[in-house]
């Protein structure tokens, strides 16, 4: 199956794409389709919508326009869960060690990778960064 993850502006810009799709690699997950983006606000906003309600949904998406970032497709078995525990939790304080985000997040809004939580919202981000490509 299928997943979908984000290489963060901020990861980008720290110049650790390359070792964060290492660990990707590492652990197994297969590159389906791989692109440079540079977002606007819209579509860092119709990207994150389900937050629209959300306190930090204007600096969210201010940071997720503020600098190139890496889209990418992603398969191997339980895509999905395997991706959120290489991940780690959403805050890198919280963040198990070896995790990419005890790794290289600074912040919680900084936080390095985005990956899919559901099957849902793989399907809905997958489409919208890359149309055509199915979750597999
Ligand atoms: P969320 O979906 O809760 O986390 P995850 O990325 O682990 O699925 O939140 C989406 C993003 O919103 C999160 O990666 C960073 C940002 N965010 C903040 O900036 N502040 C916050 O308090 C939370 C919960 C999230």
């Amino acid at each position: 199956m299928r997943t979908f993850s984000i290489v963060k502006p901020d990861a980008v810009a720290a110049g650790n794409t390359g070792a964060i799709l290492q660990s990707l690699e590492a652990a197994g997950f297969r590159l389906v389709a791989l692109r440079l983006v540079r977002m606007t606000k819209a579509e860092a906003e119709g990207f994150y919508g389900v937050h629209r309600e959300r306190p930090f949904f204007s600096s969210l998406t201010d940071f997720m326009s503020s600098g190139p970032a890496v889209v990418v497709a992603l398969e191997r078995d339980d895509a999905i869960r395997e991706l959120r525990r290489l991940m780690g939790a959403t805050n890198p304080a919280d963040a198990a060690p070896g995790t990419v985000r005890a790794r290289f997040a600074s912040s919680i809004e900084r936080n390095a990778i985005h990956g899919s939580d559901s099957p849902e919202s793989a399907a809905f981000e997958l489409g919208y960064f890359f149309p055509g490509v199915e979750l597999g």
